[in-house]
């Protein structure tokens, strides 16, 4: 199973969510998953993530060790599930999809949402203020544990 986060600059969300979820997959010590994360720009590769991602990461006991890149063809056919993180994202992979058969990996990352309202994206924090950068991560630490009961589920 391999998972694949995907925001718009690789660098505040995905990242972020690539951190969590390699964290949740630890703590329960599952085997045979892989988790990485791209942007759909390439403004940014090489790039560390964004330092007000990093230090709200820190805070909540994240070490973010990603570095940015941009999604490729060969992404769409290694991954299993595609998540991006709001409706511009999901039109984006969409469209870029190189594979009509690939369409099916890509998913939004509300959809594993579990007792949250108002809600039905994880909201770019770009412009945003630290505040922003913390709801990310709260909304995101809720979808990975939705990902790991689905992921439960098919084994
Ligand atoms: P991300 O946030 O998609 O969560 O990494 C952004 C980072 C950079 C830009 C936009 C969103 N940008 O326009 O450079």
């Amino acid at each position: 199973m391999n998972i694949l986060f995907v925001c718009l600059g690789n660098i505040c969300r995905s990242p972020m969510a690539e951190c969590v979820m390699k964290a949740v997959i630890d703590e329960k010590n599952i085997k045979g998953v892989t988790v990485d994360s791209v942007g759909l720009i390439g403004y940014h590769t090489g790039e560390e993530p964004d330092s007000r991602m990093r230090a709200a990461a820190r805070d909540k006991g994240y070490i973010m060790r990603h570095r940015a890149r941009k999604i490729s063809d060969d992404d769409f056919r290694t991954a299993d599930l595609i998540i991006g993180m709001d409706g511009d994202n999901i039109t984006r992979l969409r469209h870029i999809c190189p594979k009509t058969e690939y369409l099916s990996k890509i998913h939004s990352v509300a959809e594993y949402f579990h007792g949250i309202t108002g809600y039905t994206t994880v909201p770019d924090p770009y412009y945003g203020t630290e505040r922003d950068f913390y709801k990310v991560i709260e909304l995101l630490e809720n979808a990975c544990e939705g990902i790991m009961n689905e992921i439960d589920l098919l084994d």
